[in-house]
C-alpha cells in the first residue's frame, strides 16, 4: 500500500468558531494540525489582543487530552481600529496576525472595511510592528460579477497595497483564480497565499452537477476548471509562496441547506490533508505535500517548523455523513463518500 510520511503540518487558515461548536472543530483540527492560524470572524467579531487572547483559553479549554495543537490567533481589522491596537497585538505572542474583510465580502464580514485607503495607517503600524496582513481578496461592489471579484481586487486594491507598503508580509486567502496565482507569483518574496483543498479538487461545474450543492458553496466561490488547474499546478511547484490553509468553515446544517440563502464555507477538517493528499495524488505529485502542507507556512511566517511527523496511506476509508455541532448538525465536505486517503495512527503505526 502506498504510504507517504510528513512533517507534521500546520493550517494557515482555519474558522474554528466559538460555544458548544469548539467541540466539534477543535479536536477536529488539532488530528494532525500542529498549529492553526485561527479566523476572527466571530459575531462579534475579534477586534483587540484581549478578545483573542480570550478565545485562545476557549479553544485550548476544548483541546484533547495530551494535543500540543497551538491556536495562532487574529485580530479583525475594523474602520475603528487604531495604532495601539495593533501594537498592543504585535506585544502578544499568541497573535500571529491580522485579517481585512472588506466589508459585505464573506459570511460575518458586516464588520469589515468600507476604504482599503483609509487603512493605510494601521497597514504602516504592522508593517512597523511585522505583524502578517491576511486578505479576503475580493471586490463587494454588488454590480460586480461573482466569478470576477477577485480578480479585480488585485487590480483596484492589491497592486497599490504591496507597492506601498513593501516591508509588510501579506497572504492572500484562499485564492481561486489564475490571475490570483501569477499576481503571487510575480510579486516579491513577502507575498504568499493560501490554498483550500477543495478549490484544488474541485470547479464551479461541480456547484451544480445532479442539482445545486449548498455543500460547495464557498467564498470566493469556485471558479472555472482552467482555474482550478492553474491552483494545482501552483500548489505542487515546490514555490514556498503557496502553502496549505483549509478554510475549513463550517455553517450548521439548516443554514447550509436553506432554500432562502445558503451560508458559504465548507467543512473540511474532518479530512483536511486527507483531501490535499488526493489533489495531489490525482496530480502525480504526491511528494510535493510535504512543503506545501509542513514546510512553506512556517517558512513563511517564520516559525519553526514542527519536529513530528505523520503517516498517510492510500487506503479509502467514508466520512460520516453528518457531524454533531452542539445542539445543530453539521454536513462536512465528502460526507458519506469515500475518501481516497487515511492517516495512520499511532497504533497502526507500531503494529
Ligand atoms: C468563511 C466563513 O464561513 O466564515 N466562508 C467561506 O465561504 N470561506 C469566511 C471566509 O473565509 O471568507
Ligand atoms: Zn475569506
Ligand atoms: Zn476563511
Amino acid at each position: 500500500m502506498q504510504t507517504i510520511t510528513l512533517t507534521q503540518p500546520d493550517d494557515w487558515h482555519i474558522h474554528l468558531r466559538d460555544g458548544d461548536y469548539l467541540a466539534t472543530t477543535v479536536p477536529d483540527v488539532a488530528r494532525y494540525f500542529a498549529r492553526a492560524i485561527v479566523m476572527p470572524n466571530l459575531t462579534p467579531p475579534v477586534t483587540t489582543a484581549a478578545q483573542a487572547l480570550k478565545y485562545r483559553d476557549e479553544i485550548l479549554a476544548h483541546r484533547p487530552k495530551g494535543s500540543a495543537f497551538e491556536p495562532l490567533m487574529t485580530l479583525y481589522l475594523t474602520d475603528q481600529t487604531t495604532a495601539d491596537d495593533i501594537q498592543a497585538a504585535a506585544l502578544s505572542p499568541a497573535i500571529a496576525a491580522c485579517k481585512l474583510y472588506p466589508a459585505g465580502a464573506t459570511t460575518n464580514s458586516e464588520a469589515g472595511i468600507a476604504s482599503i485607503t483609509n487603512l493605510y495607517p494601521i497597514f504602516a503600524a504592522m508593517e512597523q510592528h511585522q505583524l502578517p496582513l491576511l486578505l479576503h481578496g475580493e471586490v463587494t461592489d454588488p454590480s460586480t460579477d461573482i466569478f470576477d471579484r477577485e480578480r479585480l481586487f488585485i487590480d483596484q486594491y492589491l497592486s497599490q497595497l504591496v507597492r506601498e507598503f513593501p516591508e509588510l508580509k501579506i497572504v492572500f486567502e484562499h485564492i481561486t483564480t489564475r490571475e490570483a496565482v501569477q499576481f503571487v507569483r510575480d510579486a516579491g518574496p513577502l507575498i504568499g497565499a493560501t490554498i483550500t483543498a477543495h478549490h484544488l479538487l474541485y470547479d464551479r461545474t461541480a456547484m451544480f452537477q445532479g442539482g445545486l450543492k449548498p455543500i460547495l458553496y464557498c467564498l470566493p466561490v469556485l471558479k472555472r476548471d482552467v482555474h482550478r488547474a492553474a491552483l494545482l499546478e501552483a500548489a505542487t511547484s515546490a514555490n514556498p509562496k503557496f502553502f496549505i490553509g483549509t478554510d475549513s468553515a463550517p455553517h450548521p446544517r439548516h443554514q447550509k441547506e436553506n432554500a432562502c440563502g445558503c451560508a458559504a464555507g465548507c467543512y473540511t477538517a474532518a479530512c483536511a490533508i486527507e483531501l490535499y493528499a488526493e489533489a495531489f495524488s490525482q496530480a502525480g505529485q504526491i511528494e510535493k505535500l510535504e512543503g506545501f502542507a509542513s514546510h512553506f507556512g512556517p517558512d513563511f511566517y517564520g516559525l519553526p517548523r514542527n519536529a513530528h511527523t505523520i503517516t498517510l496511506e492510500a487506503s479509502p476509508w467514508t466520512l460520516p455523513e453528518t457531524l454533531p455541532f452542539g445542539a445543530d448538525a453539521l454536513m462536512p465536505l465528502r460526507g458519506g463518500e469515500l475518501i481516497q486517503w487515511r492517516l495512520r495512527t499511532e497504533t497502526q503505526q507500531s503494529a
